[in-house]
């Protein structure tokens, strides 16, 4: 989507965090039937925080939510749009957004969820952007927060290792680039879904399917596995031509951090080397909605992101949904 007025969204803080609670791969094979070594060498990952009892994704997503806000120097009530990405709200309803504007102590303002399951960051992003290009916010909370591990299926070794619980968080400010060459700020996004692949991913309960059920993720892992690779390669392509840009000229690519191989797969199709992409799999496994901005939080901490270089996210998950953004840092 290109822009319409001569604004961009630019992220001036990031925040994210992780629950105590750390849960190696060798500790859930004491539990199923796993190992280290399968879960390492098919996915990267080793090891998931966990959310405690009681712990829930608006308590996650207040602390992300803090931490981005300290980081902008900004307080709770400059924000004028709470976009918050979960599939696992605290509540069917109302959404967990305004559970955290109260948590913030801020005033009135727009807040509502987003739900597009691992893409949700992307989307909520895009969304928060184009209220900002459109002049209806000036200073937006882009939030994905998630406690998955309550929707997995704890018995089914096929889903339960490939999950965590996390959330990360980015504010976005209006700036003017004022004629500037190389302006800094959200470039495009690139939101996609097709709700014909329901069944490679989804989770088999909700309030109009099953009341009083909310159901566990269900998935066919060869089938996103494939969906992933294809619908990312041509996402990638997309942002890529909409910036008249080639792989190599992205600084820092930033993914939806689900498995190892696909993010490597992407990678090399763009053309970068592991120095050059940003990894948090193998600590967070996947946070869904969670893993982009936690994974910005870390490389924005660390200083491996440094103003005006381009940064590539890309994501899928359930519905299918996909999607791509390019921000100049
Ligand atoms: N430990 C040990 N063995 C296991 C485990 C486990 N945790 N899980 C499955 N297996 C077994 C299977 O039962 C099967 O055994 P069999 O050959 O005796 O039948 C064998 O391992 C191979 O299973 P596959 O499912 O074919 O393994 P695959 O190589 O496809 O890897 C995986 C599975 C890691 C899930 C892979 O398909 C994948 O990463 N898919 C993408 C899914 C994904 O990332 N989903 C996240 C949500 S969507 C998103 O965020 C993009």
């Amino acid at each position: 989507m290109s822009a319409r007025r001569d604004v961009r969204s630019v992220v001036v803080g990031c925040g994210g965090y992780l629950p105590a609670r750390i849960v190696a791969n060798a500790d859930l094979a004491a539990s199923m039937e796993t190992s280290d070594e399968w879960i390492t060498e098919r996915t990267g990952i080793r090891q998931r925080h966990i959310a405690a009892d009681g712990e829930k994704t608006s308590d996650l997503a207040r602390v992300a939510a803090e931490r981005a806000l300290k980081a902008a120097g900004l307080a709770a009530a400059d924000v004028d749009l709470l976009v918050l990405a979960t599939t696992t709200p605290d509540e069917t309803f109302p959404a967990t957004a305004v559970r955290v504007q109260s948590a913030l102590g801020m005033g009135p303002c727009p807040a509502f969820d987003v739900q597009a399951v691992c893409s949700g960051f992307v989307y909520a992003l895009a969304i928060a952007d184009n209220f900002i290009r459109l002049g209806q916010a000036r200073t937006a909370l882009v939030i994905g927060a998630e406690t998955f591990s309550r929707i997995l299926d704890w018995k089914d070794r096929g889903t339960a290792v490939l999950f965590g619980d996390g959330a990360g968080a980015v504010v976005l400010r209006a700036a003017s680039p004022g004629g500037a060459a190389l302006p800094r700020g959200i470039l495009t996004t690139h939101l996609h879904a097709d709700g014909r692949f329901h069944d490679a991913l989804y989770v088999d309960g909700g309030p109009s399917s099953t009341p009083g059920r909310v159901g566990v993720v269900k998935m066919n892992g060869r089938e996103v596995f494939r969906h992933a690779v294809d619908k990312l390669s041509a996402v990638v392509e997309e942002a890529l031509t909409a910036n008249g840009l080639k792989g190599t000229d992205i600084d820092w690519l930033v993914p939806h951090q689900a498995n190892r191989r696909i993010i490597d797969g992407m990678a090399r199709k763009l053309g970068l080397g592991p120095d050059r992409v940003v990894i948090t799999v193998d600590r967070h496994a996947n946070t869904s909605a969670a893993s982009i901005p936690l994974a910005l939080w870390e490389a924005h901490a660390d200083g491996r992101l440094k103003p005006g270089q381009i940064v590539l996210l890309e994501a899928i998950g359930g519905g299918l949904t996909w999607g791509a953004a390019v921000i100049r840092w």
